[in-house]
């Protein structure tokens, strides 16, 4: 983290004998400095120390079993042939048999059609917006979704972008019938509407209700009336809930059934599966636009052996049980967080005070499953208090800020994984909640101290090296 504050310093009087070039990108750099936002690749506590994994991707932890190492050295051993490279685009020199294979066995594992591998899904989600909405189209989408999803509507044709508030079926009813009204086209069934979701939110953690939203647009009229024309299509970015929902991992599509109902779907491997990659899963029509007008797919080299080797090794242990087990963990995990929180003596006051605010706490015993990613939000200020402090006690959770999320909206992310342990839960509470024993201290004036110790212990360095911010006073 030291590096992290440490590489905010407005860099202006060092660049001054820099070329013109390199003058004016650092002053692009320097605007992010100066308001605590440059990115810093960091070192993770919790490969490089011992450290609690509160924050990494490796939600079911089969990223780093020693039953996926073997399965991956398996699927190398028995593929002798197949080298390191995959030599060349899709459509011209870099198909091969083992990757359309996959393909269908993945398509077939969620119950689509057919299906795509790409390098990221990043690069599908550029690739799906920017290729399949045709001109005249609208998109209508959560406010929540990635900013890939964001990246690829701005290379869409569609003739609307139009957004609704987040997981809120009133306000998505309201957008629909909103360019139903306004959008002559798509009212008479001559053009579509996209929606654009994701399974599990990635920054709020909660669940797409996506069942009632399918209700909606099914309920919306037809030409004549009554019949719906098929021109609401919906598109799910399940990065967050593949491995984690549904059954062997297949998603949250799969879990409620809705295959048929949801055109297309994108899968992450670079978070549960342990790998990297994407797929997208949809019908051959949609293969097809993809492989004719998805230039991240056309214009770039296609998945490698042992990309594909690695993706395919983690559905090999999904289908092996590695799936029911991680989400089993995960719940009950999730709900002794949960339990703990709630019960917790300081809890009602420190959310009444504002201290604490942990969303997915309201209602958590009612909701049918339970998910990994908890956020944990404090005034801006004070995530950072919370946040030394918890690292101070070997946490390992990130902080997100502007602008991954709006401003004002900080929070730690906190992230519950397979190999969490009920010890490294109830250590986790304690220190969280030793933390708002020491906030409510500050604030009844029962000591001199303006800001908790680690944070005060972390100012008294940064005051030594002439930095600011993180919610230094
Ligand atoms: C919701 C969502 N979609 C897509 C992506 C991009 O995934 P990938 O890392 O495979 O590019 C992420 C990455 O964090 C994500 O959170």
């Amino acid at each position: 983290m030291d590096s992290r504050i440490a590489s905010q310093r407005v860099e202006r009087s060092s660049t001054r004998s820099l070329p013109i070039f390199y003058r004016n990108l650092e002053e692009s750099l320097d605007e992010r400095r100066a308001s605590h936002i440059f990115n810093h690749v960091v070192q993770n506590g919790w490969q490089t120390s011992s450290a609690v994994d509160f924050c990494s991707g490796n939600i079911l932890s089969i990223g780093s079993s020693n039953d996926r190492r073997v399965a991956f050295l398996a699927e190398l051993d028995q593929n002798a042939n197949l080298g390191t490279g995959s030599s060349g685009v899709r459509l011209m020199d870099g198909n091969y048999s083992y990757l359309e294979h996959t393909e269908r066995e993945i398509a077939e594992h969620h119950g689509a059609e057919a299906g795509l591998l790409l390098a990221s899904a990043w690069e599908a989600n550029v690739a799906v917006w920017s290729a399949v909405p045709r001109p005249g189209d609208v998109i209508i989408h959560d406010t929540l979704v990635h900013a890939s999803s964001y990246e690829g509507f701005k290379q869409s044709m569609a003739m609307e972008v139009v957004e609704f508030a987040h997981n809120d079926v009133d306000d998505f009813r309201r957008a629909l019938h909103q360019v139903w009204e306004t959008q002559p086209l798509v009212r008479q069934g001559k053009r579509s509407i996209l929606v654009a979701l994701e399974g599990v939110y990635s920054m709020d953690g909660d669940v797409c209700p996506l069942q009632d939203l399918v209700d909606v647009a099914r309920d919306m009229p037809g030409i004549d009336g009554d019949i719906p024309n098929g021109n609401i299509q919906f598109v799910v970015d399940e990065a967050h809930s593949v491995g984690v929902l549904g059954p062997q991992g297949s998603g949250l599509v799969c879990e409620l059934g809705l295959e048929k109902d949801v055109a297309i779907v994108v899968h992450s491997y670079g978070k549960a599966l342990g790998a990297i990659g994407s797929v997208v899963l949809g019908s051959k029509t949609i293969k097809g636009i993809l492989t004719n007008f998805g230039k991240s797919f056309v214009y770039t080299t296609s998945p490698s052996f042992p990309l594909v080797a690695a993706i395919r090794s983690g559905y090999a242990l999904l289908k092996k049980g590695s799936a029911e087990q991680g989400q089993n963990r995960i719940q009950l995990l999730s709900k002794l967080f949960y339990e703990l929180l709630t019960s917790h003596p300081l809890w009602d006051l420190a959310r009444d005070k504002g201290i604490l605010s942990v969303p997915l706490a309201d209602g958590w015993e009612h909701r049918p499953f339970l998910t990994h990613i908890v956020a944990i939000s404090s005034p801006q200020y004070s995530v950072w208090w919370m946040y030394f402090h918890l690292a101070a006690a070997s946490f390992c959770v990130f902080p997100v800020e502007y602008p991954t999320v709006p401003i004002g909206k900080s929070r730690l992310r906190l992230i519950i994984h397979a190999h969490n342990t009920e010890d490294h839960v109830r250590g986790f509470i304690s220190s969280l909640f030793g933390w708002v024993q020491e906030m409510l201290s500050i604030e009844q004036g029962e000591t001199q101290a303006d800001v908790p110790k680690a944070a005060g212990d972390v100012y008294r360095w940064m005051r030594q090296e002439g930095l600011t911010g993180f919610g230094m006073p």
